[in-house]
């Protein structure tokens, strides 16, 4: 039978991954798809660079859209990245007949809606295993493996660059900007790494397990973002004498009144398996009611480990393409017409627990006056340790961990805290996850 003809868009650190891989495994790859995968083109803008990453025997082009609707290709690879000119791309090859494999999750993110659904209308596949968690096969695990289940939540460290930074800054007592430099230079890091730092990365991937997990349309408009950037060494150091870890978590729950959808750094008890998820490393918890939790855990982000996923999505689409499109896996999982209206909850409407630090003058009824704030607005307070400052005497710093609540209940007890004369400095406060 002839190979699988595959083009690819880029030729970076991804992409030369597959070409490795593909290469390196094609006997292996060939009998489980049942037919050779072979590469027949990559469009590259700066052909130089591309031989650097992919070597001197592929064709080369620079004619992008060409590629991309060319007869003689089966499947597009898009692994260029960003919103254009990749969903214009995505879509001449849908509209030209040709699967698609994608490891972009801000595209899927922002324009999985109108993608899925022109795929849809051509009877052509789009994979995108490569787009969350790097090499963990959490889309397969989550459309087809967790069929079964009614998903309750998934929360996951899915972004390696932060996970990184993190555990540089906490093991190796490395700087933020070193640690950053870092995972750039490993090819941890998105183009522009605001994307990664900023919880923005995150944030597409844990939209695209939401709707996944829920059967909902993908609505990364609605996602709470919060990322690192603002995270000072103190809270890390606190929060391990409280036995917790700080991790950027995602976090997508069902609740009575909507789906949770938010990214934030998250205490978690140091206890948890996920707490101890260190460097490029991701992990996703899925909680079903079937299963109870499973954890998803390998490399997120690097050349091989996003081959991988992307290779398992070539050979799904080798072995799967001949099938009646109607009786393929659904992109999002559940039936396109089935999809659900359940909202996205705002974040007032969220429920968790807190870590508050509050740097107050140190003085005679300050603590009693934050804790009578703390207990009108029904809030309890599970830990506390006072600390004292290390630039002043006169203050010191009182660190809470509460209960589970509603976070309008603690915006407005902050608020009136704020307002105490006697606290010195805009309060910290961090969501807490006992991932239970
Ligand atoms: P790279 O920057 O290493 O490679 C991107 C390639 O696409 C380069 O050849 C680049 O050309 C080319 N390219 C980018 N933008 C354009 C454009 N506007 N026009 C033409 N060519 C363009 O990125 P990665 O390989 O790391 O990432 C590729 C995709 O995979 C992204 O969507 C990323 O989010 C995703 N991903 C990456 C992972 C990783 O660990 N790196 C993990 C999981 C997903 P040039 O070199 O000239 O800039
Ligand atoms: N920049 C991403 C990360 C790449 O650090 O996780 C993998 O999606």
């Amino acid at each position: 039978m002839k190979p699988m003809r595959i083009a690819l868009l880029g030729a970076g650190t991804v992409a030369s991954g597959v070409v490795r891989v593909l290469r390196r495994n094609q006997d292996e790859l060939c009998r489980r798809a049942g037919r050779g995968i072979e590469v027949v083109a990559v469009a590259a803008r700066n052909a130089q660079k591309a031989r650097r990453s992919i070597g001197d025997d592929l064709a080369l082009t620079d004619d992008f859209r060409g590629l991309a609707t060319r007869d003689d290709v089966d499947i597009v690879a898009e692994l260029m990245g960003g919103i254009e000119p990749a969903r214009e791309l995505v879509l001449a090859a849908i509209q030209a007949g040709k699967h698609v494999v994608t490891a972009n999750k801000a595209l899927l993110a922002l324009h999985g809606n109108e993608i899925f659904a022109a795929a849809q209308a051509s009877g052509v596949m789009v994979a995108f295993e490569a787009a969350v968690a790097g090499g963990i096969p959490i889309i397969k695990a989550l459309r087809e493996g967790l069929a079964a289940n009614r998903i309750e939540w998934v929360a996951g460290i899915i972004n390696g660059t932060t996970n990184f930074i993190l555990s540089s800054m906490r093991d190796r007592g490395v700087d933020f900007a070193t640690a950053l430099a870092e995972a750039q230079r490993l090819g941890y890091a998105e183009a522009d790494p605001g994307f990664d730092i900023d919880g923005v990365d995150a944030a597409h991937k844990i939209t695209l397990l939401c709707a996944i997990a829920f059967g909902v349309p993908v609505q990364f408009a609605r996602a709470h973002v919060q990322g690192i950037r603002d995270l000072d060494t103190a809270d890390i150091r606190y929060a391990e004498q409280l036995g917790y870890r700080i991790k950027l978590l995602a976090m997508t729950r069902r609740s009575e009144q909507g789906i949770e959808l938010r990214v934030h750094p998250t205490l978690i008890p140091a206890t948890r398996l996920v707490a101890n998820v260190e460097g490029a490393m991701n992990a996703v918890v899925v909680q079903g009611d079937a299963v109870g939790p499973a954890l998803f855990y390998g490399k997120g982000a690097g050349s091989e480990p996003t081959a991988s996923s992307v290779i398992a999505d070539l050979v799904d689409i080798t072995r799967l393409h001949t099938a009646d499109p109607g009786h393929r896996v659904p992109h999002l999982a559940f039936q396109p017409g089935a999809l659900a209206d359940t909202p996205i909850l705002d974040m007032p409407l969220v429920r968790t627990s807190y870590y508050l630090r509050i740097r107050v003058r140190d003085e005679v009824g300050v603590l009693a006056e934050i804790t009578r704030i703390l207990a009108d607005c029904g809030m309890s307070i599970d830990a506390l340790l006072q600390r004292p400052s290390a630039d002043h005497d006169e203050h010191t710093d009182v660190i809470l961990l509460t209960h589970e609540t509603l976070e309008q209940r603690m915006d407005e007890a902050l608020a009136r805290i704020q307002g105490l004369d006697t606290v010195l400095a805009p309060v910290v406060r961090l969501r807490k996850e006992e991932l239970r």
